[in-house]
């Protein structure tokens, strides 16, 4: 894939800059570099003055990133990593602690177009889903071994998907049977397992379904919880954290970590109350309620409809 064809228009652009040029971070960590659009901005702004580290676990977003990023030269390193490997990334780099970290969470716009990525309903594919093909198991690989109750969850959980149980069953029936083969066939299923009342709600069924599997096959949701956890021991004093979220399942944990790791959140009871009363509150707010696009950003990338941009500062 050239770089014509990594078409990714970064989010919320002109939050990102401001919220990472006010600390004028030198050393940037971004977890999701993809093509590079984000991190082509901040370097324009002198943000990773020191070192730029962009991650991505797609293996061609980063031969994207490193054509889109080569004129900022040796203080850009990019890397094939998972950013729930942070820690020992940083390690391997000598890196103690990083000024600015960045995670524009969800799938690529050539991921979600790109029909062989089998992530998309709109085009057909095969079942595969992974963000990064290199490695792990693709949602074929899956769909031989996962349970009724399995799936059952996993459209439940990591979907919301609303008759669950049912949808769950016809996808393995028709898997069982050798009739579902490709992405195209598991949205035709959908569409014809989905009760006529859900094909009218605003977000179609299959929408749902395709982002609960892609979600599961990525490993999504522990992939964030452990970059959460992570935080404190990686930032900075006067380090800045930023998160863009595009589903509320990502939105809430990041929304929740950010209120304990600022002291705002809802006071715990029994023993917990007292574990909480000495942690010490290392971070302030920066965005108080999230930043979401404005109607013109919609309209230029209807993809950053649903985002949302948190962020926090770590105090001096
Ligand atoms: C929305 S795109 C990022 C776009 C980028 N900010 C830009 O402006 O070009 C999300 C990227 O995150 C990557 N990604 C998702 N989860 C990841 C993880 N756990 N570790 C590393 N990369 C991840 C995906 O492969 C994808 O390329």
């Amino acid at each position: 894939m050239n770089l014509t064809q990594f078409h990714h228009l970064p989010v919320l652009p002109a939050n990102i800059v401001a919220i990472f040029k006010q600390n004028r971070a030198e050393i940037m960590f971004d977890g999701t570099v993809g093509g590079g659009g984000h991190a082509e901005m901040l370097l324009e702004t002198g943000v990773g003055s020191q070192m730029y580290i962009g991650i991505d676990r797609d293996p061609s977003a980063l031969v994207a990133a490193q054509a889109r990023l080569e004129r900022f030269g040796s203080r850009v390193i990019l890397r094939h990593r998972r950013f729930s490997d942070l820690e020992n990334l940083l390690g391997e780099l000598g890196v103690r602690a990083v000024d600015g970290l960045l995670v524009d969470l969800g799938a690529s716009s050539p991921q979600l177009d790109v029909s062989e990525r089998g992530f998309g309903f709109r085009t057909s594919g095969p079942l595969d889903m992974r963000m990064d093909p290199t490695s792990g198991r693709s949602l074929s690989d899956y769909l031989n071994v996962w349970s009724h109750d399995e799936l059952t969850v996993i459209l439940r959980d990591l979907g919301e998907v609303p008759g669950a149980k049912m949808i769950a069953q016809k996808i393995l029936d028709s898997w069982t049977k050798g009739a579902l083969r490709t992405t195209g066939d598991l949205a035709l299923l959908i569409e014809r397992a989905a009760p006529a009342a859900l094909r009218k709600r605003k977000v179609s069924p299959a929408t749902l379904v395709f982002q609960a599997l892609r979600c599961a096959v990525n490993n999504e949701p522990e992939e964030l919880a452990q970059l959460l956890v992570t935080i404190p021991r990686v930032v900075a004093p006067g380090g800045t954290v930023a998160v863009i979220s595009f589903q509320s399942l990502e939105d809430r944990p990041v929304k929740h970590r950010f209120r304990e790791l600022t002291g705002k959140a809802a006071p715990p009871r029994g023993p917990a109350a007292l574990l909480r009363a000495t942690t010490p509150v290392l971070f302030e707010e920066i965005t108080h309620k999230a930043i979401t696009p404005t109607a013109e950003e919609c309209e230029r990338n209807p993809r950053a409809r649903s985002a949302k941009l948190r962020a926090i500062r770590r105090r001096m």
